[in-house]
């Protein structure tokens, strides 16, 4: 990678904050949402089983609707878009449709493929494991999500104020499906303030406790 390409991560790592005044009536053109939730999906996940499921509320309506469920945030009427962040409880089922292709191309053998299924199986009896694994996995789609966004000039606010019960019954979320974060993107009114953060010192721990 290029001196000048990491840099421009970096920059981009840099210049995301939250932002919270948006643009009002701005729509994001089409290929920029889709390069924005294609990152998201390039995201890592535990067996690339990718644990997420993006509900894009795009519509004025439905945005009105998430307002008082989101306790009224204002970023939810006035971004372009809202990206609710799901994680996927039974992700274990995505395994043949993660694996299968390998499998059928020659690049998996079968034996290894029934192995990573029955690691998987095992773990997925036990209903914390799943949660932890769709909170953990959507977690990581939704940072790349933000970051993709600023690097197309979009800002976003990651939002957990909201009454996850009452948005799962409103949006008509399947069991299946965690709420993990909204996100607005659009384009800043206001720049965000730097929220500032910790000193290294005092994030860090080196070797052990
Ligand atoms: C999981 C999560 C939930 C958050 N919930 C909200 C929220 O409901 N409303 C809001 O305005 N900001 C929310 N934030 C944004 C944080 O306040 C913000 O990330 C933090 O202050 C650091 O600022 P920065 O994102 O600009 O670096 C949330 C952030 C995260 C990661």
């Amino acid at each position: 990678m290029s001196t000048q390409v990491q840099n421009e991560v970096l920059k981009v790592i840099e210049d995301r904050h939250s932002v919270k005044q948006y643009q009002v009536g701005h729509t994001i053109p089409k290929e920029d949402l889709e390069q924005i939730l294609t990152s998201a999906s390039l995201a890592p996940s535990s067996w690339n089983l990718q644990h997420w499921k993006l509900l894009v509320i795009d519509d004025q309506a439905q945005k009105e609707k998430l307002l008082p469920i989101a306790y009224g945030q204002k970023q939810i009427v006035e971004s372009s878009v809202v990206i609710a962040v799901l994680g996927d409880l039974e992700a274990n089922k995505n395994a043949q449709a993660v694996f299968g292709p390998a499998v059928a191309g020659g690049f998996l053998p079968q034996a290894v493929m029934d192995t990573l299924v029955a690691q998987i199986e095992g773990a997925y009896q036990y209903p914390q494991v799943a949660r932890d694994e769709a909170i953990r996995n959507g977690s990581l789609a939704a940072m790349n999500l933000m970051l993709a966004a600023k690097a197309l000039g979009y800002d976003t606010c990651p939002m957990g104020g909201y009454d996850a019960g009452k948005f799962v019954e409103a949006f008509n979320v399947p069991a299946r499906y965690v709420p993990v974060m909204l996100i607005s993107v659009g384009l800043a009114a206001t720049p965000a303030r730097s929220a500032g953060r910790l000193s290294l010192d005092q994030i860090t721990v080196s070797n052990s406790f």
